[in-house]
């Protein structure tokens, strides 16, 4: 069919309406979490948790499929498996590995395979086919990709009858509070490393949400300003009740994004078109 046809026209808005600009486009940048596959550990599938999660895994297949390009990038922020080793979660890194694009990959909490001292070992295991994001950073055109899993204090929170929060468990707020330092510092390494190679754009990913309910800014947040990046993209909040915990939308400059899978229906985001 000759490009400028009716038919032509229709499919380039077709595709510019569901996917975004793709005339003259080069490449993608697509971001999906918690995928929380379960392929050796059946008992743990999310089937259960409703009708969004029921076959997830072959929604998140199908979308991943449509719009990913070989050319693309397509990061995965986290909660891959349920497989409590390497060795129960080779068949959910093996469905990843065979999406098409480039699979960059983020730890979550429920990750127990992946310590995250010796990403550099799973990034030798699967060389050239997954690539694990930990205390390093990887180049998408003019950007560098950064991240880390982050931390939030989600409580126990205490409410009154009105469901106003009055308080909170302060020994869990103080072990919060050493993985958030943690992780930031995790973060800063991924933005160092970035910026000795060279780059000023900056797409920063985390696993958890940037801010917990009570927080308007956080470490994750003002590190993000500092160096300047341009977006932060995050999941792990689950059911409808969970989604506004954080930020969306520009924030100080910033575009944040919440891209857990049952908020996306598994349909990756787009993140950026270059
Ligand atoms: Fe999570």
């Amino acid at each position: 069919m000759a490009f400028g046809t009716p038919d032509a026209e229709r499919i380039a808005n077709f595709h510019r309406e569901n996917f975004g600009e793709v005339e003259g486009k080069t490449m993608a940048l697509y971001a999906l979490g918690d995928l929380h596959l379960s392929f050796q550990v059946p008992e743990k599938s999310m089937n259960v948790f409703g009708k969004v999660w029921r076959n997830h895994e072959t929604k998140a297949k199908t979308y991943i499929e449509q719009l990913v390009r070989p050319e693309d990038t397509l990061v995965l922020t986290g909660d891959h498996s349920w497989g409590k080793n390497l060795s129960l979660c080779q068949e959910d890194l093996e469905y990843i590995a065979a999406f098409p694009g480039r699979k960059i990959l983020l730890r979550g909490n429920h990750d127990m395979f992946w310590d995250a001292k010796k990403t550099e070992k799973l990034n030798e295991l699967y060389r050239d086919r997954l690539y694990f994001l930990q205390n390093n950073f990887y180049a998408y055109e003019d950007y560098a990709l950064v991240g880390t899993k982050g931390f939030t204090f989600e409580g126990p929170f205490y409410l009154d009858r009105r469901g106003r929060i009055v308080g909170w468990d302060e020994q869990k707020e103080e072990h919060a509070k050493k993985l958030v330092k943690r992780e930031a510092e995790r973060l800063r390494m991924s933005f160092d490393k970035a910026r000795e190679a060279g780059y000023q754009k900056f797409i920063m990913f985390l696993h958890y949400p940037p801010t917990n309910i009570l927080e308007k800014d956080s470490v994750f947040t003002r590190m993000a300003e500092e160096y300047g990046a341009e977006q932060i993209v995050y999941s792990h909040c689950h059911g409808e009740s969970r989604f506004h915990d954080s930020i969306i939308g520009m924030h100080n400059g910033i575009r944040y994004s919440l891209v857990s899978g049952d908020y996306l229906k598994f349909r990756p985001a787009r993140i950026l078109n270059t």
